[in-house]
């Protein structure tokens, strides 16, 4: 079973950033597969950085249309974003030195993270983004 699926309940009603969103569950769902495969330590680790990347250039998108758009919550939102960033850049150098990471600490925190964040974080900056055309 996927970790987590994508439906119109995540959409933000912007077409762009909803296909990013189902991108980053795509890896996510990736991560927990080859996890539940026991793929190699290598392996794991390409994806968490490919996790990693992909989210920055998603983060990206979203704070650049922040500053274009003048959005007022942009401070705590880029935040939260960052929070994402520390937890899996942790979890990467954690794995990298050895020490132990509990692999449902990983797919925890990706399955609560961008279901709260999506859901609660980035559905308030819909309006903004609609009234300004984006679609
Ligand atoms: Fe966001």
């Amino acid at each position: 079973m996927p970790l987590i699926v994508w439906d119109e309940s995540y959409s933000v009603n912007v077409h762009l950033i909803d296909g990013q969103h189902k991108k980053l569950f795509d890896l996510a769902n990736e991560y927990q597969t080859a996890l539940t495969n026991g793929k190699s330590h290598d392996a794991l680790k390409q994806l968490l950085d490919g996790l990693l990347n992909y989210a920055a250039i998603h983060f990206g998108t979203e704070e650049r249309y922040f500053t274009q758009f003048g959005y007022d919550d942009m401070e705590a939102h880029k935040r939260e974003h960052k929070i994402f960033n520390a937890k899996v850049s942790d979890i990467i150098k954690k794995r990298k030195i050895g020490e132990e990471v509990g692999q449902n600490e990983v797919t925890k925190f990706l399955k609560i993270w961008l279901e709260g964040h999506i859901k609660g974080t980035d559905h308030k900056y819909i309006e903004l983004f609609n009234k300004n055309g984006l679609r």
